[in-house]
């Protein structure tokens, strides 16, 4: 199944009631196995937990740490953008060069690389003393 497929699929399972908009994520990782997350959503609205967050985590528990390769889907009239929480989980599994594809249920798609998604990103050597 592609990651494409993979995201739609789990997207279907998503927990929005809050904001009835499903999003589904499907990431390689470097032992080439898939994984998958979907959004779920809290009444306690900050709570909610996106779709990548999701599919980081379940790698995470599997024992995966780098991603090679994610798509991210949604029901939006254009490709749907990370948000800014997500881009930096996925800049601390994922190389600069990793291409992340956003893409809408109707077909369109945009691909970029995790460092157009988050330029000047905080990493471990601002961290470094002098
Ligand atoms: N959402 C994601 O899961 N991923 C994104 O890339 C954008 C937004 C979710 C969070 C929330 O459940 C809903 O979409 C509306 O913001």
């Amino acid at each position: 199944m592609s990651l494409y497929d993979a995201a739609c699929k789990v997207r279907e399972n998503a927990y929005a009631p809050y904001s009835d908009f499903k999003v589904g994520a499907a990431l390689r990782s470097g032992s080439g196995a898939v994984y998958v997350g979907c959004n779920v959503e809290n009444v306690a609205y900050p709570e909610g937990t996106c779709a990548e967050a999701g599919a980081i985590a379940a790698m995470v528990a599997a024992g995966d740490t780098t991603i090679t390769e994610l798509v991210v889907v949604a029901d939006s009239p254009s490709p749907v953008p990370p948000c800014g929480g997500c881009r930096q989980k996925i800049a601390e599994f994922a190389a600069q060069d990793v291409q992340v594809t956003l893409c809408s249920l109707q077909g369109a798609r945009l691909t970029v690389s995790v460092a157009e998604l988050l330029p000047g990103a905080f990493g471990v050597g601002h961290m470094d003393q002098a």
